[in-house]
């Protein structure tokens, strides 16, 4: 029987790929820049595992829209939060079952890949741009800091000097920086980006799954230890910020269209 589940935040789509399948997961929220919601974040992980359990689907690409991939975690729905309620609900938790995904994800980025935004795409296993992609960790305009991953992976990546510089001054890159950086895997005209990143999908989903599998599996091992004590450390601090006056201040006056004003209390 193959269950079919409405998402209110997300489309998703099997396409042929040979013998078997790709699976598209596409954010949906185009109101808001696909800002990621719990909402949307409980059938983005819903729909992956979904793809994960079902054996003709050998490969997913995960996107947005030309003009958003995602512009982060929805502030409005953090604004109000405190360190409390943060440790309690503990949505990022959520996001942490992106990382339990067996086969292997393929981020197509093109416009706003911001904050949460940013992370997501790096918890994808490549990740395809759109020449307008634009990257970037802003958390630290609005009082905060990355949460799911932004400090760890980008610094993986890129060394620690250049995500000082993007994790401090919160300063947005281009998918040329982001490929010069190796953030990337290839950059391609808007009209192209979404195309490769599921031919990369079918190329992948030609291969035999279970060598794809210990294959990523493999690779994500280099990350063990001290990545999941470094994502520890990051989720800690990012929920204090929720007791500052400052994390209030940066989310109200982005809601309010108003530059903030820090006390740096
Ligand atoms: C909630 C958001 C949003 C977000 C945009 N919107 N980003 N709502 N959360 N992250 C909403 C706007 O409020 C606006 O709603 C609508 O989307 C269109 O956005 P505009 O700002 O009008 O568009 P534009 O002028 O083109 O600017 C685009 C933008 C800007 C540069 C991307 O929206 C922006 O700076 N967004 C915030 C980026 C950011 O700080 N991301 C990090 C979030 S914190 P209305 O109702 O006015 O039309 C984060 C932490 C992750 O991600 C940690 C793990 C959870």
């Amino acid at each position: 029987m193959v269950m079919t589940i409405t998402y209110k935040n997300i489309t998703t789509a099997r396409e042929e790929a040979g013998q078997a399948f790709i699976g598209i997961a596409t954010l949906n929220r185009p109101s808001v820049l696909n800002a990621l919601n719990h909402e949307l974040m409980t059938e983005l992980v819903a729909a992956l595992q979904e793809f994960d359990q079902d054996e003709t689907v050998r490969a997913i690409v995960i996107t947005g829209s030309d003009r958003a991939f995602a512009a982060g975690a929805d502030i409005k729905e953090m604004c109000d939060e405190t360190t409390v309620s943060m440790m309690l609900k503990d949505r990022l938790a959520t996001w942490d079952k992106i990382k339990n995904i067996k086969k292997p994800i393929i981020a197509a980025v093109s416009g706003f890949a911001l904050g949460g935004g940013c992370e997501l795409s790096m918890m994808c296993d490549i990740i395809i741009a759109s020449e307008t992609a634009q990257f970037g960790q802003p958390e630290i305009n609005i009082g905060v800091i990355p949460g799911a991953g932004g400090t760890q992976r980008l610094t993986r990546v890129l060394g620690k000097y250049k995500a000082m510089e993007l994790t401090l001054t919160g300063r947005p890159f281009s998918a040329k920086e982001a490929l010069e950086l190796g953030l990337v895997n290839k950059v391609l005209p808007v009209e192209l980006y979404l195309e490769e990143a599921k031919a990369m999908a079918r190329e992948i989903a030609a291969k035999s799954p279970i060598a794809v599998r210990l294959a990523k599996e493999a690779v994500l091992k280099s990350f063990d230890g001290t990545l999941d004590e470094g994502l520890t450390f990051e989720r800690k601090n990012f929920y204090m910020l929720f007791s500052s006056e400052d994390q209030k201040e940066g989310m109200k006056a982005f809601l309010e269209k108003r530059k903030a004003v820090f006390t740096g209390r």
